[in-house]
C-alpha cells in the first residue's frame, strides 16, 4: 500500500471515528436525560410521603415539600425528547449521517432564491422590456432599483453612490466609460477594468514632477510654469495616446478627463504623483451571472436617473 492510500485510509477511519463519537454522545445525552427524569421520580425507603415536607428547612422558615413533577412538565419534558430524536431522522445531527430529508444549507438557499425568482421575476421581466429613459419616469422601477443598489452596490459605491477613494461617484455627470444607459448596462453587466501604467520606472522622479505639474495645469491649478512646460512634452509622448491629446479622456479605456477637476484616486499634487508613479488599476465586477439582465436593467434606469438632472 502506498503513502497516500494509507493517508486516506487512516483518514476514512478517523472521520469515520469522529462521526461515531458524535452519534454516541448526542444518543447517550438524550438517553441520559430520560434515565434522570426516571430516576428523581422513582420513590426510595425513608422518603418522606408526597405532600409533605421532607425535613429540609432554610433560613428557619423555609421548608422543602416533596411534590412530584407537575403531569404537564413531564409531559413536555418527553416530547422535548421525542421532538430531538425525530429531528436527527429527518436533518442532519448526527456524525456525518445526512438525515432523511437530505436537507442542506446550499440545497435550502437555492431554494429560496428559486422560491424569490418565481415570485419577483416576473415584475423584473415587466420593466425589462421598457427602455431605460422611460423607466426613470417610474418611482416604482426606481425604487426597486435604488434597493438593489444598495444591496450589491453601496460597498463599493456608497449608499448614496457618491463613491470614494478609487470608487467612482455615479451622481455626478462624470463618467469614465460613458453615461448613455448602453454604456452603464455594458460596464455593470460585464465589469470594468481600468489599467494606468506606472510611469515611475520610464520618466523618473524629476520626469513624473513635470508632467504632474502639466497635469494640474489641465485642470487650471497653479504649478510651475517650467515644470509645465517640460511636463507637456512628456504627456504627448507618453499619455495622449489613452488620455487625449487635450487631457479630456477616453471612454473607450476609461482614461479619466485630466481637465475637469473631478478626481477618482484624488487631485492633490501627491496623489496625482502617486498615480503617475505607480499606476492604478480599478476594477469594476461584472454582474451579468450574479444578477441577470433584468436586475441590471432597473440597476441601469437608477444609475442612469441619479445624475441625469446634474447636466
Ligand atoms: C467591489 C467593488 C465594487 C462593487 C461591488 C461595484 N462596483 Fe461599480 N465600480 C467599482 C470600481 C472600482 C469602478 C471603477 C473602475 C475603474 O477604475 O476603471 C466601478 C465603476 C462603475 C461604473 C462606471 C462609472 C463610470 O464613471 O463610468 C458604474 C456605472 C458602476 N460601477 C456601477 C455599479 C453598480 C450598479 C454596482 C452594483 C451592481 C456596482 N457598480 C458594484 C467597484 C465596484
Ligand atoms: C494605457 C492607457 C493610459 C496611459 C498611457 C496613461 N494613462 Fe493615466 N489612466 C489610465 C486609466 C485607464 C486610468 C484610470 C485608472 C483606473 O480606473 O483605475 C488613468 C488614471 C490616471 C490618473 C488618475 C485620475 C483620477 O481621476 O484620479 C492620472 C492623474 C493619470 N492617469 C495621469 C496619466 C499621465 C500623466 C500619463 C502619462 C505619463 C498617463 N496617465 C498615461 C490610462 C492611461
Amino acid at each position: 500500500m502506498n503513502e497516500t492510500s494509507k493517508y486516506i485510509q487512516d483518514f476514512a477511519f478517523s472521520s469515520q471515528f469522529w462521526s461515531g463519537w458524535i452519534i454516541v454522545l448526542t444518543l447517550g445525552n438524550i438517553l441520559a436525560c430520560w434515565w434522570l427524569i426516571r430516576w428523581t421520580a422513582k420513590k426510595r425507603a425513608g422518603e418522606a410521603a408526597e405532600g409533605d415536607t421532607t425535613g429540609h428547612t432554610w433560613d428557619e422558615t423555609l421548608a422543602e415539600y416533596n411534590n412530584p413533577l407537575p403531569r404537564w412538565w413531564l409531559w413536555l419534558f418527553y416530547l422535548t425528547m421525542v421532538f430531538g430524536l425525530v429531528y436527527l431522522v429527518l436533518y442532519p445531527g448526527l456524525g456525518s449521517f445526512r438525515g432523511v430529508l437530505g436537507w442542506t444549507h446550499q440545497n435550502a438557499y437555492a431554494k429560496e432564491m428559486q422560491a424569490a425568482d418565481a415570485k419577483y421575476g416576473p415584475l423584473f421581466a415587466k420593466y425589462a422590456a421598457k427602455p431605460i429613459p422611460q423607466l426613470t419616469q417610474d418611482p416604482a422601477a426606481l425604487r426597486i432599483g435604488q434597493r438593489l443598489f444598495v444591496n450589491y452596490c453601496a460597498s463599493c459605491h456608497g449608499s448614496d453612490a457618491g463613491g470614494g477613494p478609487g470608487f467612482p461617484n455615479l451622481r455626478d455627470n462624470d463618467w469614465l466609460y460613458g453615461g448613455t444607459p448602453e454604456a452603464i448596462t455594458k460596464t455593470i453587466l460585464d465589469g470594468r477594468s481600468g489599467a494606468m501604467p506606472a510611469w515611475g520606472p520610464v520618466l523618473g522622479e524629476q520626469g513624473v514632477n513635470e508632467v504632474a505639474a502639466y497635469v494640474l495645469s489641465l485642470s487650471g491649478r497653479q504649478a510651475d510654469p517650467k515644470l509645465v512646460e517640460a511636463g507637456r512634452k512628456h504627456f504627448a509622448t507618453y499619455c495622449a495616446a489613452c488620455h487625449g491629446a487635450d487631457g479630456k479622456g477616453n471612454p473607450a479605456m476609461g482614461a479619466p478627463n485630466l481637465t475637469d477637476n473631478v478626481w477618482l484616486y484624488g487631485g492633490s499634487p501627491g496623489v496625482i504623483r502617486q498615480t503617475i508613479t505607480k499606476g492604478r488599476n480599478g476594477r469594476m465586477p461584472a454582474h451579468r451571472d450574479f444578477l441577470g439582465e433584468d436586475k441590471v436593467h432597473l440597476l441601469a434606469a437608477y444609475i442612469y436617473s441619479l445624475s441625469k438632472g446634474n447636466k
